[in-house]
């Protein structure tokens, strides 16, 4: 089922999200890649500023996340991962499609524009990729991610 994390969910968050991120090893640009991907205070620093996860859960542990953000006047999905033993099943659509659900604003996502598989999902439920020009314009709006990211990454807005 899906749940709101809380607190407790800290370290199964940070592990999923590390875990799962191995998929850009060698996919995204070297220079963007980095270990752990994703640090417990850069986490802390992401649910500070905002991202409220969600999780599958079924009922021996967290499966997945997902993290919705909402900023100024538009909600960003944020941290989409999978435990990569669980990818595949459905649980990242899941996800989606309750927290897709869960805006009624502009929603956006980002990703890598490597990450074919994560792009080919987004399309799948609705949202669509951006021109370049306001791709850059949103991301330097909404996002708080170095310019050399910016420069390799994709937005997509769902299309309501
Ligand atoms: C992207 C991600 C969150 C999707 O979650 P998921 O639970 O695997 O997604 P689903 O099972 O709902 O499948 C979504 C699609 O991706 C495919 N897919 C994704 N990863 C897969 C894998 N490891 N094995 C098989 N299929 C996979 C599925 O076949 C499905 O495509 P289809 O509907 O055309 O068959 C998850 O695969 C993941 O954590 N990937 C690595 C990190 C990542 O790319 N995150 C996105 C950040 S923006």
């Amino acid at each position: 089922m899906i749940r709101d994390c809380t607190k407790a969910d800290f370290s199964a968050i940070e592990t999923i999200i590390n875990e799962a991120a191995q998929a850009y090893r060698g996919v995204i640009p070297d220079d963007c890649w980095h270990e752990p991907y994703m640090s417990g205070s850069q986490l802390q620093a992401e649910i500070d500023e905002g991202v409220n996860f969600s999780g599958w859960d079924d009922a021996e542990a967290l499966r997945g996340v997902m993290g919705l953000q909402r900023v100024r006047d538009v909600t960003l999905i944020r941290h989409a991962y999978v435990r990569r033993a669980d990818q595949g099943r459905g649980i990242g659509s899941r996800l989606l499609t309750e927290l897709t659900g869960r805006s009624a604003e502009r929603l956006l996502v980002g990703t890598w524009a490597d990450a074919v598989w994560a792009i080919r999902l987004y399309q799948k439920h609705g949202f669509k990729l951006v021109s370049r020009q306001e791709k850059d314009r949103l991301l330097q709006t909404y996002w708080n991610i170095p310019r050399r990211q910016q420069g390799v990454s994709v937005v997509l807005e769902h299309a309501r």
